[in-house]
């Protein structure tokens, strides 16, 4: 976890920016599945706090429930040892790694957690919520979820039903429960819904939501008796509550429900929950009318992100490429990682990795577009100015387009990137901008205006090469979000720093000033910002 006291820009009681990712089972170690999310999660508070606004980005793990504990048992230690060791060894450092730039993060082993939920079922319970009953039905461990028979497919008897999402047998399960009177809230639910078009995106998941929720919500069984890897309720400890009504409530325990509410007042609700398209119902749902029940206001949206898929199913711990997240960027850089999933892939719907694609979009649009651009503008300023930064001499309608264009991109991106979560539009408006600014530099041919060595001509590539800086400089506070590390090396190698503070500093509302670079900034060659790829290894 990258977070630091900076990050946390947290601290007076106005609304902060609040994004979740969900929190993940730590039956096994992280894949390309989970990192696109908590990728997009970070993109999106780095690019609100480029915003200057105050955000709020929370992570973590899911540690209870059967699918834990066999998984613990199956490996001879005790679920805490097992969800203790995955923490710490994959989840954690694969976030670090990757450089997710979380300001909490949550297990739901931790007191801070399961003391707050057991205060918050109780006090369902007292308001009547909550009752004892009796349910028997299908359950797949690995969704930890009960299904209907219309969602099951035909296993390999008679007698044997499919999770449609695991492919794998359901098991028969008949308990007696507690019950939440969930089939209370359907009609307060589609009256909220229509009250709040946008609360579920993208339209799609939206629909999916309002189809379930038109028919009869069935009361929902939250809690087990069979095994006791959970927390347990506080008025009958032979039960352990449910795992996802114990998980949906970490994105309050660590807002400081019930223990801190002045920074609960701040967090709470929060502006985005990021999820995968497979849990929607749970945040879309269950999640809202347990909140309903509690009296406490309804996050402001759910965003449904889609799968990556691997032959054409979604990708898993079953079916993996076998491809993890540091094979990749070991052999593309982190930057690039965090780049390319985000830029091939709409937000919102599957989309399938591949090696090929990964390494044209990295050649083409990274190294090329990009990664060339700033390398020549830095070498053209050190041999032509002795790398310190000239003065525009004549701003004119060449460089005039392409100041609009800056300020184009600034707005595309703000809009796509920070309000509708089209990371995918909101890269390729910044790259626009990027191969205007390459068309601009074959039009103007700097390299034969050098030739002319009178005044008017070294007026004419100060010009030129000031305009390109310039679009540089842009272009690395737009990309700081995604690709920080890259942003830094090219602030760095701009000198912008001496005039224009830290890159952190940058905010979006004024990264489409024009003429913001102080001429006379010390521009230096840098480090390759993409290096040409080693051969890909061998699998
Ligand atoms: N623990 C629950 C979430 C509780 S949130 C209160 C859970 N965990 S999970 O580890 O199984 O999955 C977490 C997220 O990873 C889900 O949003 C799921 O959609 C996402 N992904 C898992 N495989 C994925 C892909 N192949 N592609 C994209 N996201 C995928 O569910």
């Amino acid at each position: 976890m990258a977070a630091t006291a900076e990050h946390s820009t947290t601290g007076t009681s106005a609304p902060a920016y609040y994004v979740s990712t969900p929190i993940y089972y730590v039956n096994d170690r992280p894949h390309l599945g989970h990192a696109y999310t908590t990728v997009a999660g970070d993109v999106l508070t780095r690019w609100h706090r480029q915003r200057g606004e105050k955000v709020w980005y929370l992570t973590g793990t899911d540690e209870h429930g059967q699918k834990i504990m066999r998984t613990a048992e199956a490996n001879g230690v005790s679920p805490q040892e097992w969800c203790d060791k995955l923490v710490e060894e994959a989840w954690k450092p694969l976030w670090e790694h990757l450089e997710i730039a979380n300001d909490d993060f949550i297990r739901t082993t931790e007191e801070r957690h399961t003391a707050r939920v057991q205060e918050f079922v109780q006090d369902l319970y007292d308001k009547g919520e909550i009752y004892k009953g009796g349910y028997s039905g299908p359950y797949c461990v690995g969704c930890e979820e009960f299904k209907l028979p219309s969602e099951l497919l035909d296993g390999a008897t008679e007698d044997e039903k499919l999770c449609a999402v695991h492919k794998r047998p359901v098991e028969w399960l008949e308990e007696e429960n507690y019950f939440f009177r969930l089939s209370a809230y359907g009609p307060k639910l589609l009256e909220f819904y229509a009250a709040n078009p946008g609360f579920i995106q993208p339209a799609s998941a939206r629909n999916e939501v309002l189809r379930f929720v038109e028919q009869d919500l069935k009361d929902l069984s939250i809690s087990r008796s069979t095994f006791n890897w959970g927390v347990p309720l506080p008025w009958d400890e032979k039960h352990v509550l449910y795992v996802w009504v114990d998980a949906l409530q970490n994105y309050i325990t660590a807002a400081g429900y019930g223990s801190d509410p002045e920074r609960f007042a701040e967090l709470w609700p929060a502006s985005v929950h990021l999820v995968g398209k497979d849990i929607l119902r749970f945040h879309a749902v269950i999640w809202p009318a347990m909140l309903m029940a509690a009296g406490l206001p309804l996050p402001k949206r759910v965003v449904a992100n889609g799968w990556l898929m691997v032959g054409g199913e979604k990708m898993s711990k079953s079916n993996l490429t076998g491809i993890a997240p540091t094979d990749l960027t070991s052999h593309f850089g982190v930057d690039a990682y965090r780049y390319y999933f985000l830029r091939a892939i709409p937000f919102g719907t599957d989309g399938s990795f591949s090696w090929e694609d990964f390494t044209a979009r990295y050649t083409s649009e990274l190294a090329n577009d990009f990664g060339n651009l700033a390398s020549r503008v830095a070498a053209m300023v050190g041999k032509y100015f002795g790398g310190e930064l000239p003065a525009s001499a004549a701003h004119g309608d060449a460089e005039q387009a392409i100041a609009d264009g800056l300020r184009t991109a600034v707005e595309t991106a703000d809009q796509k990137i920070g309000e509708e979560l089209d990371f995918a539009g909101g890269l390729a408006a910044i790259f626009e901008f990027v191969k205007q600014v390459n068309g601009y530099l074959t039009e103007q041919e700097p390299w034969k205006v050098a030739k002319d060595e009178s005044a008017e001509g070294r007026a004419r590539l100060a010009t030129i090469l000031y305009t390109a800086a310039e679009a540089l400089r842009g272009t690395a506070v737009l990309l700081n979000p995604v690709m920080p590390s890259t942003a830094e090396k090219l602030w760095d190698s701009l000198g912008a720093a001496e005039g224009l503070g830290a890159l952190a500093a940058q905010t979006v509302a004024t990264v489409g000033d024009w003429g913001r670079l102080p001429a006379g900034a010390t521009v230096t060659k840098g480090e390759i910002l993409f290096p040409r790829l080693e051969e890909k290894p061998a699998s």
